[in-house]
C-alpha cells in the first residue's frame, strides 16, 4: 500500500496549478456523466487533490454527500478548508474503505495512471460502490497515447510516487476481472478545447487537439445491479 505524503508533487506550481488547469475538463466530465437530479446521491472522488472537482459537481448538481480521498495530506487539508458549507468530506488515505461505502457514483481524474496495482484498485472500488453504480475514471496518461512516453518522464521528475505505464487494456482488464462491465469514451472528441500554443506537454495546438480528442479516455466501470 502507498504511504501518505504531504504533497503528490515536488513542484508546488504543478500541484497548485491543477485546479485551474483542470477546471474545463471537470466541466466536460460532468456534462458527460450527468447525475440524476435530487439530493440522494453519494459521490466519491478518488485522488481528489485540493477538492475542486467535487465542489464544482455539487454546485452544478447538488447531491447528498461527497467524499474525496487522496494520499496528499496538505492537498486534503486545503480541500477541507475550501469546501464551505457543502456536504463534502476529504480524507487522507489510500484505502477507499476509509471513505465509507454504498457510493452511487465514483470519479477519478488523472489518477488511475498513478495506481501501481490496478487489480487492487478495482477490488477497492468494487467494495465501496453500491450494486449498479459506475466508476468514471479519466486519463490521458496511458501507453496507447503517443505523447505519454515523454509525459511519463516529465511527470516522473516531480511525482513523489512512481509513474506506471498502463495501457487502455491493462486498465479495462483489471475491472473486467473484478466483475465490472467496462466501456470507454472519447468524451472530449467534440469538446471546445482551450488552445494555448506550444507548451511543456504539447508541441503544438494540433497535437493538443489530437491528443485530447483521441486519447483522453473516460472508462465507465459499472457493477452489476
Ligand atoms: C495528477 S493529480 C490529479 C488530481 C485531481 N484529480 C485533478 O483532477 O486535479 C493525481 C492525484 O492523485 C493522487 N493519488 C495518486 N495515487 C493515489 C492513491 N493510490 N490513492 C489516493 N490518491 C492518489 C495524488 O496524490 C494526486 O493528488
Amino acid at each position: 500500500m502507498t504511504v501518505l505524503l504531504d504533497t503528490w508533487s515536488t513542484e508546488k506550481a504543478e500541484e497548485d496549478g491543477m485546479t485551474d488547469e483542470h477546471t474545463w475538463i471537470w466541466r466536460q466530465m460532468i456534462a458527460a456523466t450527468a447525475l440524476p437530479k435530487g439530493d440522494f446521491s453519494r459521490v466519491l472522488d478518488i485522488g481528489c487533490n485540493q477538492g475542486g472537482f467535487l465542489r464544482m459537481l455539487y454546485d452544478q448538481t447538488p447531491f447528498a454527500k461527497g467524499v474525496g480521498v487522496d494520499l496528499a495530506q496538505d492537498a486534503v487539508a486545503m480541500a477541507e478548508a475550501r469546501k464551505g458549507d457543502r456536504p463534502l468530506s476529504y480524507i487522507a488515505s489510500t484505502d477507499l474503505k476509509d471513505a465509507g461505502g454504498g457510493f452511487d457514483i465514483a470519479y477519478s481524474h488523472e489518477v488511475i495512471y498513478l495506481i501501481r496495482d490496478l487489480k487492487d484498485h478495482a477490488r477497492q472500488v468494487r467494495d465501496v460502490l453500491r450494486p449498479g453504480a459506475t466508476y468514471h475514471a479519466v486519463t490521458c496518461c496511458h501507453a496507447d497515447s503517443p505523447l505519454y512516453a515523454g509525459w511519463r518522464e516529465k511527470i516522473g521528475g516531480f511525482s513523489k510516487i512512481p509513474v506506471p505505464n498502463h495501457s487502455i487494456t491493462d486498465i479495462s482488464t483489471a475491472f473486467l476481472k473484478e466483475g465490472f462491465q467496462v466501456t470507454a469514451s472519447r468524451f472530449l472528441a467534440n469538446a471546445a478545447i482551450p488552445l494555448e500554443g506550444p507548451s511543456d506537454y504539447f508541441p503544438s495546438d494540433a497535437a493538443r487537439l489530437d491528443t485530447y480528442a483521441t486519447w483522453k479516455i473516460m472508462f465507465h466501470c459499472t457493477l452489476p445491479a
